[in-house]
């Protein structure tokens, strides 16, 4: 296999940080195709943690291409953060690049972000605000800068000048905020220009003379299935297409490069921001996963919502990835659970649904279908071979790739890379 996708197949934070980082090995490029620094993954390795938001899981690896396409939007100061944070620790991030077409997130985009969050109250998203919305309408109502435009000083101070007049107008005005000095922002980033100019350049022809010699290329979603602008749960989603298409239009690569699709699913669901979740627990089981799992965000330390796994909306993830196998994560998790349930379908008004509804005052009212399976109540971090999974893991999983419609690929049952169970390898 050539090129594979691993992307989440429900709300995020399923662990792609941790298969990302266990194919890498195998792999010649990591590419980040889409979102920005809303993402966080924690990757260990040899007991040394490392928070990424922006890199490529990749960057571990002094020997892999890494590569921010295209469709990533890129917080400057965010990733020479990361840059700094990781030399500090002993990796160099040689090989990095950043697509010249990747869009920049300035400070009024996060300010934005903010504001329009306060302003929606009750109605609001829970983004991390980071600026990952503002950025990318800029980019749709084709006012954004590009990484391009921020190394030429020229262009630069002119598309500044227009965005912070426009953007200074609605922070002061709608908001009633502290607006941008103008040339504040622009000596600030002038800096940051510099600094990542050795990083930038056309990610989309390095990948493609990557396939050319026939490497190895893994590219790494962000956020997840159910966050997709087009088909998560709208509008409580991100501002981009963390889907498997958004690959190619992200990275500047056609279908026929993708040879594999693989969906990373948590063994429980969790979810955080607002929004719909059929599945959530408000119960001691709900803190018992949020708790032993230590399900915090990795960006804004905000406890997670917690719940069983909805094996029905991976069947959905599968038809609109493609998905070819599943990764499932955290499955150490469930050790000391004595029941476990599984969503398999839904109900509204009595009737068993086929799909998943577009409409969130119809998602509202389903119910679960749940199957009870008994739990295994043994730790099964240091098990290496699925065969040697407790009789009753093994069952659990079944039935999850049963319904979603998708063999096994990985099965993790701890955050080093060592604890990871492959069924099948995917690069
Ligand atoms: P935004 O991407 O910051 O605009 O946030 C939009 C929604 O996506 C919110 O519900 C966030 O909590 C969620 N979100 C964004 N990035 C991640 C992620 O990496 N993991 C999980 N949820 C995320």
């Amino acid at each position: 296999m050539a090129s594979v996708i691993v992307l989440g197949a429900q709300w995020g934070d399923e662990g792609k940080g941790k298969i990302v980082d266990y194919l890498a090995q195998e792999a010649d490029a990591v590419v980040r195709y889409s979102g920005g620094s809303n993402a966080g993954h924690t990757v260990v390795v040899n007991d040394i943690a490392y928070k990424l938001r922006l890199l490529p899981s990749g960057v571990l690896f002094p020997d892999k291409i890494n590569i921010l396409g295209n469709g990533v939007v890129i917080n400057p100061k965010v990733v020479l953060e990361e840059i700094a944070g990781m030399q500090a620790k002993g990796i160099a991030c040689k090989n990095l690049v950043i697509s010249d077409r990747a869009h920049v997130v300035l400070p009024y985009h996060q300010r934005l972000d903010e504001l329009q969050e306060n302003a929606l109250g009750s109605h609001k998203i829970g983004t991390t605000k980071s600026g990952i919305g503002p950025c990318y309408m800029d980019k749709v109502a084709r006012v954004g800068i590009r990484i391009c435009d921020l190394l030429e000083a020229d262009t630069f101070a002119e598309k500044l000048k227009i965005n912070l007049q426009a953007k200074n107008e609605i922070i002061t005005k709608i908001y009633g905020a502290k607006p941008f000095i103008y040339q504040e922002v622009l000596e600030e980033y002038l800096g940051y220009a510099e600094q990542l100019r050795p990083y930038v350049t056309d990610t989309g022809v390095i990948l493609d003379e990557a396939f050319a010699a026939n490497k190895k290329v893994l590219f790494e979603g962000a956020q997840a299935t159910f966050l997709d602008i087009d088909h998560g749960t709208y509008p409580y989603v991100t501002s981009s297409n963390p889907t498997g298409g958004n690959a190619c239009t992200g990275s500047g690569i056609g279908p026929k490069n993708i040879d594999h699709v693989v969906g990373v699913v948590k063994a429980y669901t969790t979810r955080v921001g607002e929004g719909p979740f059929v599945t959530e627990l408000f119960d001691a089981d709900g803190n018992y996963l949020r708790e032993t799992g230590r399900e915090y965000g990795t960006v804004t330390g905000r406890p997670r919502r917690c719940g069983w796994l909805d094996a029905f909306m991976l069947r959905y993830s599968a038809r609109l990835n493609s998905l070819d196998y599943l990764a499932i994560t955290r499955l150490d998790i469930l050790d000391g659970l004595p029941k476990i349930k599984m969503c398999v379908g839904y109900k509204y008004q009595g009737e068993v649904l086929k799909r998943i509804p577009a409409s969130l005052n119809v998602l509202a009212q389903v119910e679960p279908i749940y199957e009870e399976f008994e739990g295994w109540l043994t730790d099964i971090s240091s098990i290496r071979k699925y065969e040697d999974l407790p009789a009753n893991a093994k069952k659990y999983l079944e039935r999850l790739s049963e319904v979603a419609g998708v063999g096994l690929g990985i099965v993790s049952v701890g955050p080093n890379r060592e604890q990871t169970i492959v069924l099948k390898e995917l690069l």
